[in-house]
């Protein structure tokens, strides 16, 4: 039997090209040889959208869209949305009880966001809780291991917290009767490990890290023409100002982006800028053609899934139900083990 993942992305805006080579790629690989849940975090967008949550429903089948056309095989994986499942809250219900605070008050990311993100008020009772909903997701399919890149390590060590504490609290006892497969005393949920995803090597245009809040992606879905302007408005070496100076493709961003999605003609780019036989403007050029046709095939399927969204929305309810399933057994058990009506 293959081992079971489980990852989720947030819906809070168009994916961009840090998604597909920060965890997209990552977890397109992953189906052949797991059993993947591929998770639309709804609940946890809310989370810090709350104030202003219209795009949600949009944002959910966008994002799904992209998943789809980047290679995500509803044949091979379980693609849902966490809120049409409704056991992911029955279960963060439970883990809430027997989460300390302090744990949820200590989490390094809980204390970064409240200093970071000043445009919102996200001292809510839900956004402490966070993490506690992310356990609840993994626990409720079993899900040993989770592929999330380094930003999410202080929540799947809570997890593992809270998961210790629940077996330890909850052992399986002879005669409970709900599985045979448990022996005496053996935990009903296994510790998930983090399957680390190797960062992207993608800054935004700007050289900041890449982020909706920045505006400084080129989306998925992109236009060509603002696919070739933005690239032109791209960051380059600093110390090459005329066209006669030597370059630093080491300082350079768009040099990072052709060893992303041109590594070959990298190598050739990066001779051309040090002897300054290239100019940036040309250089730009040519990078725009190349992830124009990077996104063209993904792009595609991307405008055939958008002429028929009934089969999206068919991938989503028949995604939904496998995992209903496992949830409701999980559900099951749990409330065997807490003596739970
Ligand atoms: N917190 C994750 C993020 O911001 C999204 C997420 C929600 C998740 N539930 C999860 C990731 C469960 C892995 C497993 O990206
Ligand atoms: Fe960067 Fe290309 Fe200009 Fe060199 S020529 S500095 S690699 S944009």
């Amino acid at each position: 039997m293959k081992k079971r993942i489980l990852s989720g992305m947030r819906p809070t805006g168009k994916l961009h090209l840090g998604h597909l080579v920060g965890a997209l790629d990552n977890w397109i690989k992953l189906q052949d040889e797991y059993d993947c849940f591929f998770m639309v975090a709804d609940w946890h967008a809310l989370m810090s959208e709350y104030e202003n949550p219209r795009d949600l429903k949009e944002n959910i089948l966008d994002n799904v869209i992209d998943w789809l056309a980047c290679g995500i095989s509803p044949k091979q994986s379980t693609i849902f949305i966490q809120s049409q499942v409704k056991e992911h809250l029955e279960l963060a219900m439970i883990f809430s009880i027997i989460t300390p605070l302090g744990w949820l008050e200590r989490c390094p990311t809980y204390k970064e966001q409240l200093r970071e993100i000043t445009n919102r008020d996200l001292s809510t009772y839900g956004f402490l809780g966070y993490p506690v909903l992310q356990a609840a997701d993994i626990l409720l399919y079993k899900a040993g291991i989770v592929p999330v890149g380094q930003d999410q390590l202080p929540h799947l060590e809570l997890t593992r917290e809270i998961i210790r504490r629940f077996n330890h609290l909850y052992p399986v006892r002879k005669g409970t009767a709900i599985d045979t497969k448990f022996s005496n005393g053996e935990a009903l949920f296994p510790e998930p490990e983090a399957l680390l995803t190797k960062s992207s090597r993608l800054l935004g245009l700007d050289g900041r890290k890449m982020s909706k809040s920045y505006s400084n992606f080129i989306s998925l879905s992109e236009d060509i023409e603002t696919i070739r302007s933005k690239v032109q408005s791209m960051f380059t070496d600093p110390l090459r100002i005329k066209f006669t100076d030597p370059g630093h493709p080491e300082n350079c961003n768009v040099h990072s982006y052709y060893e992303v999605f041109a590594p070959k003609r990298k190598q050739e780019i990066d001779a051309l800028c040090r002897k300054a036989q290239i100019g940036c403007t040309d250089c730009k050029k040519e990078l725009a053609e190349i992830l124009i046709k990077f996104l063209a095939p993904i792009q595609e399927r991307r405008g055939e899934l958008l002429k028929n969204k009934k089969e999206v929305l068919d991938i989503l309810s028949q995604g939904e139900e496998k995992a209903r399933a496992v949830a409701q057994k999980t559900i099951s058990e749990v409330k065997t083990l807490l003596d739970l009506p």
